[in-house]
């Protein structure tokens, strides 16, 4: 045979149109210290930070998301981080509880929105940081504990939402919530099965087991793009946002038929967080 085989293609990936909820970083800064990537004595930039954000929010909406905003309210430099405002299924709004005095403030903040938004809101009684450490992956819902959300918060999630919760533990400081240690590449709500990708190292043994077992076809991300959040992602099913830097997580999605989109928020990253921290998932 003379002609050299095609490659063989890729699965076919499908988008699906994704509702979130981003708050502008007009108060961003780094004030206080409670995860090892803030540096309060460093300068930070909130022009900067403000920039940054307008260029995943500009994404968003080519990408034709329903992106809804929340009004930043001062003082609360971390609020921009949305992720953990809540976690939000089938209607319902778990709301946060937040482990540290700094960012407490915002859990309230948070349900207000989801109340005003029509949203059955749930007021947490255990300590949780909502979609930071709670990731729904097909009917489960994944959530980390370890240094964040209680393990007793994850009893509550399953009694909200009435669907199967699976705890793992995280290890490692730097990847202190579930969002910077695992990527939902495929909720399992559009036609491929669901997926993922994670940062092994992150994760306790049992942990381990129980990733290994459920998703064989993971994506095995380097400690080298889990360094700069690279995990910390944002998926439609095709198109996959990432940190640019995270150039080995890009070059495997685009193996496996992702189109990734590189998005710089170094200063975002100085407080501790990407592009999955900027986005919360809203799930009617
Ligand atoms: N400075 C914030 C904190 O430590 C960053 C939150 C990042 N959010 C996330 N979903 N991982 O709480």
């Amino acid at each position: 045979m003379t002609m050299t085989e095609p490659a063989a293609s890729p699965v076919q990936r499908t988008p699906s149109r994704k509702s979130v909820l981003m708050c502008r970083p007009e108060h961003f800064t780094v004030s206080y210290r409670i995860n090892p990537w803030m540096h309060p004595e460093d300068p930070t930039s909130t022009a900067t930070a403000v920039a940054q954000w307008e260029v995943l929010y500009r994404t968003y909406l080519d990408l034709g998301f329903d992106v809804q905003l929340i009004d930043p309210v001062e003082g609360l430099p971390d609020m921009v981080y949305a992720a953990n405002g809540g976690f939000v299924l089938d209607g319902k709004a778990y709301g946060a509880s937040f482990t540290y005095a700094e960012r407490q403030p915002e859990g309230p903040a948070y349900m207000d929105w989801f109340a005003a938004q029509g949203y059955e809101v749930h007021r947490p009684v255990e300590v949780n940081e909502g979609e930071g450490d709670f990731l729904l992956v097909g009917d489960v819902i994944l959530a980390g504990q370890g240094f964040r959300s209680a393990s007793n918060s994850h009893q509550e999630l399953a009694s909200i939402f009435g669907r199967e919760v699976v705890s793992l533990q995280l290890v490692n400081p730097s990847f202190y919530h579930l969002d910077t240690a695992i990527a939902v590449l495929d909720d399992g709500r559009g036609t491929a099965p669901a997926n993922i990708a994670y940062l092994p190292a992150a994760f306790d043994e049992p942990s381990l087991e129980i990733l290994r077992e459920r998703y064989p076809d993971a994506i095995l991300v380097t400690e080298e793009d889990a360094a700069v959040l690279g995990l910390n992602s944002f998926s439609d099913g095709y198109n996959v946002v990432i940190a640019s830097r995270a150039k080995d997580f890009e070059r495997q999605l685009r193996e496996r038929g992702y189109n990734p989109i590189g998005v710089d928020l170094s200063e975002l990253l100085l407080g501790g967080g990407g592009v999955k921290c900027c986005t919360l998932e809203l799930r009617r």
